[in-house]
């Protein structure tokens, strides 16, 4: 029997779960053998393999974080590392390795098929900065979370005609807080691809004041270049000439958890029946998205080292409706 090992990498997305249940009951049904590694590429090193049927997927469907546990693995990144996941999968007999994770998990998917390992990704990261596919696992529960975050701000701020700041996550990546910012009708986003000067936000802040709007809320992603803390250290330093002051609420992890919404788990569980329909048809090393509703598998080494970008118009969109 073919033996297929799936691991979780990375930041966990809410759907992982469903992504997970998908992969093996699939793979079981096409006559695989099917293995889960705990812990990402640090159990992958450590040959931390458990065997997996249909009753040990079920009942996780409906829960976030991932019932495989995740990490961020150092050691991984180097040629030492990756040689003892690969002697490790050798040893346990693993034809192919199906890897659900974001960026990183899928530089490290291409460096394992540059070794001769055939795997397959699947996209998963609230980050939503996959190149390869529209949208990732995680995504939309994630935004839902941090949207419901901002509906409840948007309450308090027009209570007391305050600006609040909310950082969402996203080292690297806007699509978080410009499609936050979009859909909860945000007075200002900040994002790491645009460069922000903050007496640009002020300047936008007072427009919005003069425009009649009490209350502002700003949507800040975490690694944007004027980052959430250095702009309320701005607005403090000036608030006497900017006449604002800025309050900071800062989502964090919380927009990882909580239980998947249905759309990411049906992009998982379509996701994780395609990964094996590729092994089934012998294909390997490339990502499995979804594009414009269907789903698609795009070369690992399409993807490595790229990222997907913000669409045109969304940050400019969210702007001329904060009006
Ligand atoms: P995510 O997959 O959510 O973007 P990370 O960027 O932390 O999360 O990546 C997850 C893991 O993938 C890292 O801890 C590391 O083990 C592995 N990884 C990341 N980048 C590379 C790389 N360039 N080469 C090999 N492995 C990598
Ligand atoms: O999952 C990706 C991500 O959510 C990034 O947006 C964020 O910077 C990072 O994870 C934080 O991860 P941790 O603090 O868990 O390492």
């Amino acid at each position: 029997m073919v033996r297929v090992a799936v691991l979780t990498s990375g930041g966990d997305a809410p759907g992982m779960n469903a992504a997970i249940r998908a992969v093996v009951r699939s793979g079981v049904v096409h006559g695989l053998q099917m293995f889960g590694v705990r812990r990402g590429y640090t159990g992958l090193i450590a040959g931390e393999f458990i065997h997996l049927g249909p009753r040990e997927v079920g009942g996780i469907i409906h829960q976030g974080g991932t019932m495989l546990e995740t990490s961020r693995c150092q050691d991984f990144k180097s040629e030492a590392g990756q040689l003892a996941a690969i002697r490790q999968l050798h040893d346990h007999d693993i034809a192919n390795l199906v890897v659900i994770g974001g960026n990183g998990s899928q530089a490290g998917s291409e460096a394992l098929s540059r070794r001769g390992i055939r795997v397959i990704g699947i996209a998963s990261t609230i980050d939503n900065d996959l190149y390869g596919t529209d949208v990732s696992i995680g995504t939309s529960t994630a935004l839902d979370t941090a949207l419901d975050a901002i509906d409840r701000l948007r309450v308090t701020a027009a209570a007391h005609e305050r600006a609040f700041l909310v950082e969402l996550m996203g080292r690297h990546c806007g699509y978080l807080a410009a499609s936050a910012a979009l859909a909860g009708g945000a007075e200002a986003v900040i994002i790491p691809e645009v460069e922000t000067d903050p007496e640009d936000l002020a300047r936008q802040l007072s427009v919005s004041r003069e425009r009649g709007k009490k209350h502002a809320i700003v949507v800040v992603a975490e690694g944007a270049k004027h980052d959430a803390d250095a702009l309320v250290r701005y607005f403090d330093k000036h608030s006497a000439r900017l006449g604002v002051q800025l309050r900071m609420t800062r989502l964090g992890h919380v927009q990882r958890g909580g239980a998947p919404g249905a759309f990411d788990r049906a992009l998982a569980s379509r996701m994780g029946a395609a990964a094996i329909d590729l092994i089934g048809h012998g294909a390997h090393d490339c990502l499995v998205g979804i594009s414009r509703g269907s789903i698609v598998h795009t070369p690992l080494r399409e993807i490595a080292g790229r990222s997907r970008p913000l669409e045109p118009g969304l940050l400019e969109l969210a702007r001329v409706l904060a009006t």
